[in-house]
Formats: C-alpha cells, structure tokens, sequence
C-alpha cells in the first residue's frame, strides 16, 4: 500500500510539476517563440476561415521579427492560459490580458500593448449604464476582468459566465440576458460586423492596461519582448496595425 502511494503521489508531482520555461538562449537558438492565443476575440485575436490572424496575432508576429524569431501559435482556452504559462508549457500569451494585481502574483506582464476597458453592450432601450444595471442579468466571458469588475456592480441579478466572449454576444443576441460587457473595441467592432440595429454599446465600466504575459522569473524574455514591442512602436508598424483594425490610436498614454 505505502509503496502504491508512494507511486501516485510521484506520477502526480511529475504531472503538476512546474517546468521552467524557455530562457532567451534556448528561444533564440531554436529560431522560434512558442506563442498561445485564445482565436475568439474579435478583431484582436481570431480566425478567418483557418487562419489565425487579428491585431495582437500581427503584433506579435511583428514583434518576433524585430527579434529575428518566427513564431508557432497554439490557441488555448483563454481561462487555461494562465495556468499554461505558470507551468512554463509556452513562452508567452497574448490574448488581451489586462493587468491585476492577483494575476501579477501567477504571471509576469510586459510594458502594456493597448489601453481599453470593459463597455456594456444591451438592447438600445434596455441597461446601457452601470446604474441601469440594477435588477438585471448580465453575460461575461469566465476568466475575464469582465467578470471581476461586474461582480462589484451593485444589485445584479444575475451573473452569466461563458466560456467564450462570443457565446456572451450570443446570449445577448438571442435576449437570454440582459446586457453583455466586454472589451470596448471588440464591443464596437462586434456591433458593426454582426449588428443588430436594437443593440448598442453603452457605458465604459473600468480602465485596464492590456499587456503579454509570460512566465514569473524570465527577466531577459521579458525585456526582449519589451525591445520587440518599443522598436515596432518607434518605427510605425504599431500605429499602421492600430489604424487597421480601429481606426485610432489604440496604446496607452
Ligand atoms: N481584457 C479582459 C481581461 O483581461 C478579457 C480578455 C479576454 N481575452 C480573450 N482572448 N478572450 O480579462
């Protein structure tokens, strides 16, 4: 009996064991980042037909060529992802990741790639304001800044979790709740893609800073992906990509 516990428990510990993940030197000398992103967030990562593509896909694949790497994409689940690269299974995520404070305690973040905040979405005569919210029931994706924030929303109903950001759009749509909130570009570019003229986007809930993460301890990664990030803002491919996919200018002030 003890010999079979002892067994499991060291089958287990290889199994939730963290790996380290990738220093700079094993990246650069295998040519390529091991990258994740989630594929469902609309316009800033997801696919058209079979490709992966988007604001933060083009990003990080501009970034990557500053740093003379390609990239090999993975998309995971996006309330996987922390996890993923705490266990040191990819060198970074990139899928809208604003910054808090918990998620800082699991995961390093880089200088942030764009600022936003979390916008209520709702039938335009139903809650487009957080005071409206009051009595109502509300869709967020699991795993989202979405979903923290809207629990501090005074007097809601309910509180609806999926596990993707379109499946919350959807039950928007087919008017099993209220109201959705979500990232406040995607909201817009969600409505002018697949609009239903009875719906609008409504008021700005919280700020966030949107940034990669990475593994904790991993100093040099972090300030590659950091030079990445500031050569292609010095020299204009971040404004072209903003200009793109928003029509503005998308980094933080
Ligand atoms: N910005 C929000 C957050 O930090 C949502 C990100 C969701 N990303 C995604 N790829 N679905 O939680």
């Amino acid at each position: 009996m003890k010999r079979l516990l002892i067994t499991v428990f060291a089958a287990l510990s290889v199994l939730t064991a963290p790996a380290w993940a990738r220093d700079w030197q094993t990246i650069q000398a295998s040519g390529k980042l091991h990258a994740i992103t989630e594929g469902a967030f609309y316009p800033f990562n997801y696919f058209e037909g079979q490709t992966l593509t988007g604001f933060e896909v083009e990003l990080a694949e501009a970034i990557a060529k500053e740093l003379g790497l390609a990239i090999e994409w993975r998309t995971v689940p996006f309330d996987a992802q922390i996890a993923a690269i705490q266990q040191g299974r990819y060198d970074f995520a990139i899928a809208s990741h604003g910054y808090t404070e918990q998620r800082a305690k699991a995961v390093d973040f880089t200088n942030p790639h764009y600022c936003t905040g979390g916008m209520i979405a709702a039938r335009k005569d139903g809650p487009l304001t957080v005071k409206a919210l009051a009595g109502k029931t509300v869709a967020v994706q699991i795993g989202t800044s979405y979903l923290e924030n809207a629990r501090k929303i005074p007097g809601l109903k309910a509180l609806k979790t999926y596990k993707s950001d379109p499946e919350a759009f959807a039950a928007l749509k087919a008017g099993k709740v209220d109201a959705w909130i979500s990232d406040r570009f995607l909201v817009k570019a969600t409505l002018e893609k697949n609009g239903d003229p009875n719906l609008a986007a409504g008021e700005q809930v919280f700020y966030e800073r949107v940034s990669m993460i990475l593994q904790k301890n991993n100093p040099e990664l972090k300030e590659k992906l950091n030079e990445g990030l500031a050569a292609i803002m010095r020299n204009g491919v971040y404004q072209r990509l903003s200009q793109k996919y928003f029509g503005e200018d998308v980094s933080c002030p």
